[in-house]
Formats: structure tokens, sequence, C-alpha cells
């Protein structure tokens, strides 16, 4: 395990472009199975979880080159429908390979998947879904066993909770086929929007992703293409809340300011200056900065879940008194017990975590416990004084490229050991 050391205090200011999301390109190189021909993926960004899922397309059969952030996957005559324990456990997104393996294979055999612990992350909306789209499905020894032979009639589906994961599944599933699937309900992600956009240029017929109804008619086969993954909006949010809370100022380029809305205006309430262009934002941080009322996590085009961790350590340093609410995760809060460590205020009831801004925090030995949990102990062992250590770091390259680097070209005091 490694970790970091990061001696605090320092101003962050500079110009950076935001890499291509984590949560976009993981349902990218699922849907890249289904294609027959070379699909070349730009903006990928190199992270474990991108090579995790590199690993499971080159067991199942396809061939997968990289040159820089170029990802080219070639799955014409791939036909594997059997992914591997070790690969699933690596990560939650593992088990959007269920509904294109078993769309391209008509049967698919893997592991329960592994991922962050964030309390329990069942997926049964997953498996009730491909069984509405006709997939016979059992769980034996840990592994699903699903059969999904024939194409699928036309299907109406009704999700009782709008799940990103759950959507891709879908959409992946009855992209190729016969019949027209609607998904009422589904989640209005933009990573959505982006998969439905690259299987559609690969002659997928899908309607309506990014709201609440997506239409989705099987089309008997899907070709090559090329696509841009999105930018990852909560790297955007890691940056500008870690300049908020260690003062500075900062450009982000390669963003959509729909994304980023939810991060900037509470920033602009808290008192950061914030000018936000076509594909740009500019935010400036000086003074005290007052903690905003009260903010809970939902579902796009709410304030994500995967934020709320660099928001709870930025609002630690904060004037007054902030109230977050988790509303998406049972247990997302491990990180809230190492920011104290820090010096950090803040009590938790359940889903709840009551923050009260204090003048500094100081250096100490923490530990990452997840993915954005540890990104927001980076953010505030930067505003810290002193030195910290980090531990357990790898979490924190399953969704950051290089936070280090990151973080150290605008100013921060940062490194890997
Ligand atoms: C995606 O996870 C993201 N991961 C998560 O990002 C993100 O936190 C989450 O969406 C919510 O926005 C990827 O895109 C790879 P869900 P996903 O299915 O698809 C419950 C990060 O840090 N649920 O929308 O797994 C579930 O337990 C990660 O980058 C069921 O009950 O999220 C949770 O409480 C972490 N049954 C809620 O729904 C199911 O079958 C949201 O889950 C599925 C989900």
């Amino acid at each position: 395990m490694s970790s970091f050391i990061i001696n605090g205090g320092k101003h962050l200011v500079g110009e950076k472009t935001v890499t291509g999301a984590k949560n976009g390109i993981l349902p990218l190189l699922a849907a890249t199975y289904l294609c027959d021909g070379k699909v070349t993926i730009h903006n990928c960004p190199e992270l474990t979880d991108v090579s995790t899922s590199i690993g499971i397309l080159k067991h199942l059969g396809c061939k997968c080159s990289r040159e820089k952030s170029v990802l080219t996957v070639d799955s014409l005559g791939s036909d594997g429908f059997i992914i591997p324990e070790r690969l699933m456990r690596e990560m939650r997104s593992s088990i959007v390979f269920l509904g294109a393996v078993a769309a391209k294979c008509g049967k698919a055999v893997m592991s329960l998947p592994g991922g962050c612990e964030l309390g329990p992350r069942p997926i049964d909306i997953h498996i009730d879904a491909l069984k509405r789209l006709g997939a016979d499905i059992e769980f034996t020894n840990g592994q699903i066993i699903c059969n999904m032979p024939e194409p699928t009639g036309d299907c109406d589906i009704h999700l009782n909770f709008p799940s990103v994961g759950a959507t891709e599944n879908i959409i992946l599933a009855a992209s190729k086929g016969k019949g027209t699937t609607v998904v009422h309900n589904a989640a209005r992600e933009p990573e959505i929007k982006d998969l439905a956009g690259m299987l559609n240029s690969a002659g997928a017929d899908i309607k309506g992703a990014g709201t609440s109804t997506v239409l989705i008619k099987g089309v008997n086969k899907l070709h090559g293409t090329e696509h841009t993954v999105m930018p990852d909006r909560i790297v955007a949010a890691s940056y500008l809340f870690a300049v908020a809370m260690c003062k500075g100022k900062i450009t982000l380029n390669n963003i959509i300011p729909e994304h980023i809305v939810p991060f900037t205006s509470c920033l602009y309430d808290c008192g950061c200056e914030v000018k936000l262009g076509e594909s740009s934002v500019f935010l400036k941080s000086g003074g005290t900065l007052k903690n905003f009322d009260s903010i809970t996590t939902q579902p796009f085009p709410g304030f994500p879940t995967d934020a709320g961790p660099a928001l709870v350590a930025a609002a630690s340093v904060f004037k007054g008194t902030g109230v977050f609410v988790e509303n998406i995760f049972d247990s997302r809060f491990r990180y809230i017990g190492e920011l104290s460590r820090l010096g950090a205020n803040i009590r938790t009831v359940g889903r709840t975590a009551v923050i009260t801004g204090v003048k500094r925090l100081h250096g100490a030995q923490v530990t990452a416990h997840d993915l954005r949990g540890g990104a927001a102990l980076v953010s505030a062992s930067m505003a810290a004084d002193g030195q910290t250590e980090i531990n357990n770091i790898e979490f924190i390259d399953r969704g950051y490229e290089h936070i280090e680097d990151m973080f150290s070209s605008l100013g921060a005091d940062i490194k890997r050991c």
C-alpha cells in the first residue's frame, strides 16, 4: 500500500484541463463489447478502474491498445462470456458487463461485483430489469448465471429508483436484438447520455437518454465507432472545492457548465468568485468563506453524492455551520472520522453530517477508506497546517489520474511514497 505525504498550507493557483469521466468511460468500455468493429475512445483517463475494465475486455477476447489518452478496443470475433471473480471484485461497475455480455453472447457468468464500501449495494434493480428483458438469472456460489438466448420482445420497465448502473445495463442489454424497450424513471445522469451517444454512433437506436424515459429499439448489429469521453464532473468538483478551501484561483477547461452548477452555485453562496464560460470555469477564493445552510445529495440534476466528501472537507474550514445529508448511500461517512483527525469539527447522525467550520486544520496520519473520501482527505491535508500522511491511496487512483501531479502543478506540496 502506498501513501501520500502532504505539507499543507500552500495556496493553489493555475489552469487545468479536466480529464475524461471515470463514470463515463466504464459503461462505454462495456459497450465496446457489443460493437463488431474497432472502437476508438478519446480522452480516456488513466485510472485503475479503467485498467480493470480493459482486463475484463481482454479476458473476453477483445484486442485493446492504448496510446496516451486514446484507447482502441476491437471486439470483432470475441465471444467470452465468463468474467473471473478477481476482475469482478475490483470494482462495482463491473456489473455493467452483465447486460453487454448477455446481449452479445446470449449468456453471461460472473461473480457478484466488488467496489468501494458505501454500505449495502444490492443489484436487485439490475436483475429485475434484465429478467423483464427475457433473461433467466440464477445465483450459485456467489456467481451470477444469466441466460438471455432469445431476442426480447417489446417491453416496459419501471425502475423503483433511478439507478445509474441499472439504467446503463438495460441500455446495453436492449441495444442489440429485437423489440423496443422503454425505461421509465430512468437515471438522468449525463454519463447515460454519453453512453447512448456512443452506442447511437455505432448504429444503435436510443432516444431520451438523459431524461427519465429512455426508449431503446434493438438493432441487428453495432459497428465500430469513435467517441470522446465526457469531462469528469466529479474531478471538476474536487478541484473547485480544494481551491476554495486552500485559497487561490483556478481556471478549469473542458467542463460542461450544467454539470458543475451544483458546485459553483454552492461555492458562490459561500463567498467565492465564480465565472462560468462555455466550456470553462474560473474560481477565486480568498478571505473568510461562510458555510452553506444545508445540502442534500440527489440523483442528477441534484447535488451528486460523489462530490459530497469534497464539499464536507471544504465546509470544515468555512465559517459557521453547514448541514449535509447523504441521500443516496447508507454508509458514505467513513472519511469524516479521518477529517476529525485533521481537526475538523463534524458530528454525524445517520446520514446527516453537521459541520462547524474551524479556523485551521492540522496535519495528522489518516487513512483513505474509499475513492471520494480519500480525495477529500487530500484537499483537507493541502489546507491543513503541517504534514499529513494519507495511507491506502490506491483507492484514490481508482478515480483520479495522478492526483499528486494534478495538485502539485497548482502549487501543492504532495509526494507519493
Ligand atoms: C454510480 O454507481 C456511480 N458509479 C457511483 O460513483 C455514484 O455514486 C452512483 O452512480 C450514484 O450517482 C459509476 O457510475 C461507475 P446506483 P451505481 O445504481 O450505478 C441503490 C464513485 O465514487 N441500488 O445509482 O452503483 C444503491 O444501493 C462511484 O465514482 C439498489 O438498491 O449507483 C444506492 O443506494 C461510487 N439496487 C442507490 O441505489 C440496485 O440494483 C444508487 O445506486 C442498484 C442500486
